[in-house]
């Protein structure tokens, strides 16, 4: 890991397993409306956290505080240490921001927009951003300066697969490659915590794994990377550790497979004709199963969710196959589906409403 401008060897950086982001009770207010309500979570260095949830889960929210944008109402937020609102300068030459609505002049080239950027975060002032509301300072003459590109704008452009484009005006861009430079101008600084809200929306699938590997490249050159996504895949790709949000609370917390592990197994078969009922079946692990009739045969499945979850289904198959000998029926179909994600998803929003 190279040592940055303004980091001690002997602090923060030297340290290595130190939480580069901390939330501890994050609540925020819009009004009367409470979008986040008591999230807490932390980023250890070089780790990849994703923010999943429903929309309106307060996931953009909660980077905004931690992007220093807005106050918390309450709670306590830490990036690399510091307060976002009162150590702003500092944070800002040490985090790359990519927002989930860029806003980009149309009329620039897409080069032109990442020299713009550059000018700005080495202006030296408040943050500045390229979204909706953004403010150029007075002194910034866009019309005096130099058309050709330089080697660090070719770099970053390079990075996110999107060289080919440095002279096409931004407005003439799809979603996918606004989406791209965004990551180029988030990246431009070489940070050392990147905040991506919705990274890869609006991108096709060979756009988004371009953009997994230069998230994973930048994770393996030591960045720290908070990021939301709708895409259970990407969290699964990408994320050490994740959360799933909804109505403004975390309700499930861990790595990938802790997460998965409490979504349940499956196991499901078919059974000849119509007549089951539940009385009929076994219970596994407490469990009774749910029944649909189909085609002159009855759907069975089960979702386990008790136990070790490397070791429910094994348990749940010797009663069921006793049962099925004893009656000389066959499960037709049998299949075990471990749990995924989406499961996990599902069950959050499902438990909530
Ligand atoms: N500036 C604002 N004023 C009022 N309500 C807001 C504002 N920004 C967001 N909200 C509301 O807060 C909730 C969380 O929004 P947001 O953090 O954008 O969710 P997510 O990013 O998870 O989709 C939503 O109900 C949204 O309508
Ligand atoms: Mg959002």
């Amino acid at each position: 890991m190279t040592l940055r401008q303004g980091v001690d060897a002997t602090g923060t950086e030297a340290a290595g397993l130190d939480n580069v982001i901390e939330v501890g009770g994050l609540r925020q207010r819009y009004g009367d409306f409470e979008a986040v309500r008591g999230v807490s979570f932390t980023v250890p260095r070089g780790e990849i956290f994703a923010l999943l949830g429903t929309n309106g889960a307060g996931k953009t929210t909660t980077m905004e505080v931690l992007e220093g944008f807005t106050p918390a109402t309450d709670g306590t937020v830490r990036v690399l240490g510091l307060d976002p609102i009162r150590h702003r300068r500092e944070l800002r030459l040490r985090v790359g921001i990519m927002l989930q609505e860029g806003g980009f002049l149309g009329d620039l080239t897409v080069a032109e927009t990442v020299d713009l950027w550059k000018g700005l975060s080495e202006d030296g002032g408040r943050p500045v951003t390229l979204s909706g509301t953004t403010t150029l300072p007075g002194s910034f003459n866009l019309m005096g300066r130099v058309r050709g590109v330089d080697r660090r704008t070719m770099g970053a452009l390079e990075l996110v697969g999107l060289e080919s484009k440095a002279r096409t005006k931004v407005r003439q861009l799809s979603g996918g490659q606004k989406r791209k430079l965004d990551l180029a101008l988030a990246v431009l600084s070489a940070p050392e915590v990147l905040f991506l809200d919705e990274p890869t929306t609006g991108m096709d699938p060979e756009a988004r794994r371009t953009t997994w590997k230069v998230i994973e490249n930048l994770r393996a050159g030591g960045t720290t990377v908070l990021l939301t996504t709708h895409y259970l895949e990407e969290a699964e790709r990408l994320a050490s550790r994740l959360a799933i949000m909804h109505e403004g609370r975390i309700h499930t917390y861990g790595t990938v497979e802790e997460v998965v592990a409490g979504s349940g197994d499956t196991v499901a078969f078919r059974l000849a004709g119509v007549t089951w009922s539940f009385g009929d079946l076994p219970s596994l692990d407490g469990t009774v199963p749910t029944l649909t009739y189909a085609g002159g045969g009855t759907e069975v499945t089960y979702t386990l969710t008790g136990g070790r979850a490397e070791a429910r289904a094994h348990a749940a198959l010797r009663p069921l196959l006793k049962w099925a000998d004893e009656r000389g029926e066959t499960l037709e179909r049998l299949a075990v589906r471990r749990g995924t994600l989406e499961d996990a998803f599902m069950r959050v929003v499902g438990e909530v409403r």
